[in-house]
């Protein structure tokens, strides 16, 4: 396996997992655990932005705030410059925490109603002691507001005076305003008007390729990730099914699940390879079928073969040549895991199996 450990890395995440566990339902049976983020390994190139997709409950958000140490993994590390996250707390965690910030799904509930725009953007300032003469902060808040498309003179008007767009500014304006080392961006976009979902997406490229911003760019929306995004995380049900560097994984998808979702996609069908031709809209990865370390996808899968109920999928790893528009970028390994792409591995026919080849149910 190629390492992830590739110098230019801000952020190398290795084997990371989180288990939840259910409410009881009984008092004989002990609680019942959710696989949320199962030994997912990736690395976030300095300057880049990897985008993590999947269907809803596929674990992203709890990838994310992992990253974001708003949760304890269950095992696994999180590198940031060489120092493991998932291991500091208290003092030592609260001044890391500069250094990466996240901006939340809805702009609605991430900020305080009371707070005026200045209060709230400039608060990492205060809590971290930057900036403490007020002619030097003043303008380092005029200089925020104009970098997220924002007017200076709204700095002393409330969230509700804004639009859903004008609120995700004050929320993206508040994460950037220390300048962190990367962005984790939470569906930042899905909770807003489709009509200014654009702009906002805008912004993202702008930060990304303008200043140099590095981000981890959660998403259910495939063209939104196929723009942004230099690198993609396929996730389902916690698993990486497949990776790689989001032009080759797009034009040539290699798991099952992957060609679903690149089909559900208006427009994409022609120019990619897709053996089924079935379209599907991004829906909620169900919690049915087996949990990982088997495959998480095979109750709905229909490739699926006898070896794929009985083994885990092994991860096929493939060194791709770098797109030379990443010049400078560590290399991204392309994973796959998926029994088909060892096919001297497989057994044929699933006798298991009660959904016809070539559909999904
Ligand atoms: N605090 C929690 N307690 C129990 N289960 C949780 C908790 N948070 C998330 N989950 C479960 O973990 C899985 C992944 O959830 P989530 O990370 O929110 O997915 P996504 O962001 O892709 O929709 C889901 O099955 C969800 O029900
Ligand atoms: S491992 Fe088997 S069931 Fe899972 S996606 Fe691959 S072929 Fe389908
Ligand atoms: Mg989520």
């Amino acid at each position: 396996m190629i390492p992830h450990n590739t110098p230019g890395n801000v952020l190398e995440v290795r084997d990371l997992t989180k288990l939840f566990s259910r409410p009881r339902t009984s008092l004989f049976r002990p609680p019942e655990a959710v696989t949320a983020v199962h030994r997912v390994s990736f690395s976030l190139p300095r300057g880049s932005v990897v985008g993590l997709v999947g269907e809803t409950g596929s674990g992203k958000t709890t990838l994310g705030r992992l990253i974001m140490r708003l949760i304890e993994p269950t095992s696994g590390s999180i590198l940031f410059n060489g120092t493991d996250l998932a291991k500091i707390r208290g003092k030592a965690l609260r001044s890391l925490r500069k250094h990466f910030q996240m901006v939340f799904q809805d702009p609605y509930s991430s900020l305080n109603p009371r707070m005026t725009v200045r209060e709230m953007v400039e608060e990492p300032f205060l809590v971290h002691g930057i900036h403490p003469r007020p002619d030097a902060r003043e303008k380092t808040l005029g200089e925020l507001m104009l970098r997220v498309g924002l007017d200076p003179g709204d700095l002393d008007r409330l969230p509700k005076e804004f639009s859903g767009g004008g609120r995700q500014r004050i929320g993206i304006a508040r994460a950037i305003a220390l300048n962190p080392d990367f962005l984790v961006a939470d569906e930042p976009i899905s909770s807003l008007d489709v009509s200014i979902q654009a702009q906002i997406v805008n912004l993202f490229a702008r930060l990304n390729q303008e200043d140099g911003m590095t981000m981890l760019f959660i998403s259910h929306d495939l063209s939104v990730v196929s723009y942004l995004s230099d690198f993609v995380l396929i996730l389902y049900r916690g698993m990486n099914v497949e990776s790689g560097p989001t032009q080759e994984v797009f034009r040539n998808p290699q798991h099952p699940y992957t060609r679903l979702l690149i089909a559900s996609v208006p427009g994409w069908e022609e120019g990619i390879q897709n053996a089924h031709g079935t379209k599907r809209v991004l829906g909620t990865a169900a919690e049915t079928g087996p949990s990982p370390p088997l495959c998480p996808f095979s109750h709905r899968c229909p490739e699926r073969m006898e070896i794929c109920l009985k083994e885990p999928p092994p991860v096929r790893v493939e060194r791709v040549p770098p797109v030379p528009t990443m010049a400078g970028m560590p290399a991204w390994p392309r994973e796959t895991a998926c029994h088909l792409t060892f096919p001297d591995m497989q057994t044929s026919g699933d006798p298991t199996s009660n959904s016809p080849k070539g559909s999904f149910e």
